[in-house]
């Protein structure tokens, strides 16, 4: 019976009406009393990314904001910027302070406030990293190290600047990147600093997979005070869970998307990683990085689920959970989305309204009650985040 009426009041509360509740609160002298709260969706948002810019200096191929089209919301044409005042001003006025946020580009360091944003986040208490592709690391560590984010994590695609130059797009990236690395780690030694911490990043895909042993010990010889190295499988995605996402997002929320064609298509980048990689020799080399100093990964651990990531595009573990729960991102023209990485589905606008009841909205509330009754859909659900990042056995 007790559960029965519990079911209906759930029913009534997260379908029919967000009704007032009594709630038991102590005074400061200890009395008990009871006060009208309104019911909210009890999902807290805890994360937030923040999107400063699409903008970036490179191209790297595996790219997903590389090659969407120009009008959809993650295309790195898109160089709208958000006034620093607004995002602060949102942030301060937050009903539950913030535990966390990632700050997210495009290349996050061309965002011009991107200090003064730094600052407002120390001073609010709030845990920060960002990712960089390293360029702009040398010419900022003053900045940086003023008011340090908790980690920065740098993308590196190879342990030579021949490979991660042609998979970055730009002659000299790589040296760039090295460079800032070292200016970071002698500054951050020189003051004495716990943070940033830092952290190298490999996106595994056809044309560096072969290479990652050798990344690890060039890495970890070249920079022994690093904090972690990390590997990560790719988004990609064929077009069945493309039109599979589509369809969804239209039929069941009105929303026609266009921020995974980056990631899906049936040549290139997606053909490679389904016809050349060798997965037996990926999974012996993730098998062995798992026994080495410092190493994380995120993807398969699975012999079998390795094999069809990545030769069975449409592939997906039904049952993973994605960070939406916790989490929306603010893009660079305010808008606030579901997700970062395909922010199609958008709950308000920043300029316009609070996070709070954006986060609260019919929309939002929709859009996790559809997760959690169907599961991520289509290219969502093929995530590599979604997948619990593993620290290797002697972190
Ligand atoms: C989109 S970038 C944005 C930050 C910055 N520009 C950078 O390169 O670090 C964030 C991270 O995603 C990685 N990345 C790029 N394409 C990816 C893909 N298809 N799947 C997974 N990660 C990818 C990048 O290497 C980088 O580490
Ligand atoms: S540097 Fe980062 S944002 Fe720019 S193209 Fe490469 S992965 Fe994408
Ligand atoms: S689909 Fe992936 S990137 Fe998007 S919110 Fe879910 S876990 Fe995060």
């Amino acid at each position: 019976m007790q559960t029965l009426r519990k079911k209906i009041w759930k029913l009534y509360r997260d379908n029919i009406q967000r009704p007032y509740f009594r709630r038991k609160v102590y005074t400061d002298s200890g009395e008990e009393k009871y006060i009208l709260k309104k019911y909210y969706d009890t999902h807290k948002l805890k994360h937030l990314i923040v999107t400063l810019t699409y903008h970036c200096q490179l191209h790297c191929e595996m790219c997903g904001q590389v090659e969407t089209p120009v009008d959809a919301p993650n295309s790195q044409k898109n160089w709208t910027q958000i006034p620093l005042d607004v995002i602060k001003n949102r942030i301060d006025e937050l009903q539950y302070p913030l535990k966390s946020a990632y700050l997210f580009g495009g290349e996050p360091l061309i965002y011009k406030d991107i200090f003064k944003l730094s600052e407002f986040l120390t001073m609010k208490n709030i845990d920060f990293t960002y990712s960089t592709n390293g360029l702009l690391l040398k010419k900022y560590t003053n900045d940086i190290l003023d008011n340090p984010p908790k980690m920065i994590s740098v993308s590196m695609d190879g342990c030579t600047s021949d490979l991660h130059d042609s998979i970055r797009g730009l002659k000299g990236a790589w040296q760039k990147a090295i460079d800032g690395i070292n200016s970071i780690l002698d500054e951050k030694k020189k003051r004495n600093l716990k943070y940033p911490l830092l952290k190298i990043h490999f996106t595994i895909i056809p044309d560096n997979y072969t290479t990652m042993r050798e990344f690890y010990e060039f890495y970890i010889n070249k920079f022994p005070m690093i904090d972690e190295i990390k590997f990560h499988v790719p988004r990609f995605n064929d077009l069945k869970m493309g039109y599979e996402y589509f369809n969804t997002m239209r039929d069941k929320f009105d929303t026609y998307c266009l921020s995974y064609q980056g990631n899906f298509s049936e040549d290139t980048f997606v053909k490679d990683c389904k016809n050349k990689i060798d997965v037996k020799a990926l999974y012996n080399d993730i098998t062995w990085l798992l026994e080495q100093k410092k190493v994380s990964y995120l993807g398969p651990t699975d012999y079998d689920e390795l094999h069809k990531f990545f030769k069975e595009p449409s592939y997906y573990p039904k049952n993973r959970r994605c960070e939406c729960y916790k989490s929306c991102a603010i893009q660079p023209n305010g808008d606030v989305c579901a997700c970062g990485d395909y922010p199609d589905l958008k709950f308000g606008n920043i300029q316009n309204d609070k996070i709070d009841n954006m986060w609260q909205s019919e929309i939002a509330s929709k859009w996790r009650k559809y997760l959690k009754d169907e599961g991520n859909p289509g290219v969502l659900a093929k995530c590599s985040r979604l997948f619990d990042t593993i620290k290797s056995s002697n972190f």
